[in-house]
């Protein structure tokens, strides 16, 4: 046993349940959403086991829990995922490598999120949720938020990324794709003939194929020295500048990744947005007040990154949405040796869960948690001075989320141009109630009523 001789093999393990035999607790973690977590931290604290998936876990929060999982990536943990996961998305992208390899891919596809890149995503993505806002607000019936933002976070993930046209019948067509392969995925992941992943796995090649046309087109323009923008493209140069050249399989996996961590997430997150916002007018109407004082609010005006960057309170509302509702509930990794975490042994080979919600939602982190209070990130106030692992909704250390500038982006244009052009409220009237699979969001799809601002 590797950890003979290791002082925190005398340790106690953290306090909690294993459940009942073979099945453990999966039951209901499956069914109690954010509940499972949330009612086994008021009972065991912020570090518990339990045992689901047919695996001993532990569940973690807190600033300094998390910070040491988050930072002992490679010599804690490591990253695990499911099979099924691994088989649709491949393995030639950031999520499935670690160590070197992963250092080395991240520096790659880091250059396609730099502050140059997101210039150049702006443009694309105003203009689709600009459209986007527009359609709603046309619309008598009342629109059905989520899969209408699910729909409008991959055009503009597919213009800034591959650099397809939005709206036309490409982006279409590959948004149906895309959908089709997450929803197979998430459904039943087993391979079965017409099951979830069998079907999963068709889109998957489809979406290659698509993909190998636009990777062969980038290549012949990067070998004449005219090199698009769209993120595959300055991914493919900066590899090359490093004389690397990346196979098509390392691209199509990378390009997946990327399209599937950036779509649900960003879809959840810019549902809650706008849900948070229907529910606070007052809030509205401070962005409002916000976008008067630096003359932004006419509609059709187009924003520059640094205009963008200066509308600190709609940065707020974009943070405190992002603390209250974050997409990603907590990350998975695998412990690598038995170490100590809070005063407990965490044996290896156990699966560690860090907890972002509710890591957030702890009262030593932010007062009144649960209420939506964009001005507790005012510099003024104790949230902008709290720890950086207490508001984790992009993870941290060498995993952090590569995505995390233009999810950001994304969510301040749709806040900006919901507030230029038109008012909203929930067509219920009531607060819906929430899934957290696959990411946090309304049960009904929270149909919103728009009205165009005169
Ligand atoms: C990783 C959150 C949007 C690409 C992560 C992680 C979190 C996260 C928490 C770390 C998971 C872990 O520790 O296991 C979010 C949220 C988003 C968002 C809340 C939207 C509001 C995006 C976008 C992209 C993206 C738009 C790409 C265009 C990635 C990738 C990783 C990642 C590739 C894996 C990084 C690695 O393994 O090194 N994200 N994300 N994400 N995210 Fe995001």
């Amino acid at each position: 046993y590797s950890n003979q001789g290791d002082p925190s093999c005398d340790l106690p393990l953290p306090k909690g349940s294993m459940g009942l035999p073979f099945v453990g607790e999966t039951l209901a973690f499956a069914t109690q959403g954010a509940d499972f977590s949330r009612i086994r931290h008021e009972l065991y604290g912020d570090v518990y086991k339990t045992h689901i998936l047919g695996r001993p876990t532990v569940r973690v929060r807190g600033a300094a829990n998390v910070r040491k999982i988050l930072h002992g990536e490679n010599t804690l943990v490591t990253t695990v995922w499911p099979h099924s996961i691994r088989e649709v998305l491949g393995i030639q992208n950031l999520a499935m490598n670690s160590g070197d390899e992963h250092r080395f891919r991240k520096r790659i596809v880091m250059k396609a999120f730099n502050h140059d890149a997101m210039e150049e995503y702006l443009e694309s993505t105003q203009t689709v949720i600009r459209d986007t806002v527009a359609r709603w607000c046309g619309q008598r019936q009342p629109v059905l938020v989520y899969p209408a933002t699910r729909e409008m976070t991959f055009q503009s993930a597919t213009a800034s990324l591959v650099g397809v046209r939005s709206g036309g019948e490409e982006a279409q067509r590959v948004t149906e794709l895309f959908q089709n392969m997450v929803d197979n995925l998430f459904s039943l992941p087993i391979k079965i003939p017409f099951g979830g992943l069998a079907k999963a796995l068709q889109y998957r090649q489809s979406i290659d194929e698509w993909l190998e046309g636009h990777i062969k087109i980038k290549q012949q323009d990067i070998d004449n020295g005219d090199v698009g923008t769209d993120a595959l493209s300055r991914m493919m140069l900066a590899a090359h500048d490093v004389g690397h050249h990346l196979s098509s399989q390392e691209i199509q996996d990378t390009a997946v990744e990327l399209l599937f961590a950036g779509h649900e997430t960003t879809s959840s997150a810019a549902t809650s947005l706008i849900m948070h916002l229907a529910l606070q007018p007052q809030v509205v109407q401070k962005v409002q007040e916000e976008l008067e004082k630096h003359g932004l609010l006419q509609p059709d005006q187009p924003l520059s990154l640094e205009q963008v960057g200066r509308l600190t309170y709609v940065g707020q509302v974009v943070k405190e949405v992002l603390r209250l509702s974050p997409p990603i509930g907590g990350g998975f990794r695998r412990a690598l040796k038995t170490f100590e975490l809070d005063g407990f042994q965490i044996p290896e080979g156990w699966t560690v869960t860090y907890s972002i919600r509710d890591t957030h939602k702890s009262t030593d982190t932010v007062s009144s948690p649960e209420r939506f209070d964009p001005d507790r990130w005012a510099a003024d106030s104790d949230g902008g001075r709290r720890g950086r692992h207490d508001y984790i909704p992009f993870g941290g250390g060498p995993r952090a989320c590569v995505g995390k500038e233009f999810a950001k982006l994304t969510m301040k244009l749709l806040c900006v141009e919901l507030v230029r052009a038109c008012r909203w409220e929930l067509a219920d009237g009531k607060v819906p109630a929430m899934t957290t699979i696959p990411v946090p969001r309304p049960v009904n799809g929270l149909p919103v009523r728009f009205t165009p601002c005169e």
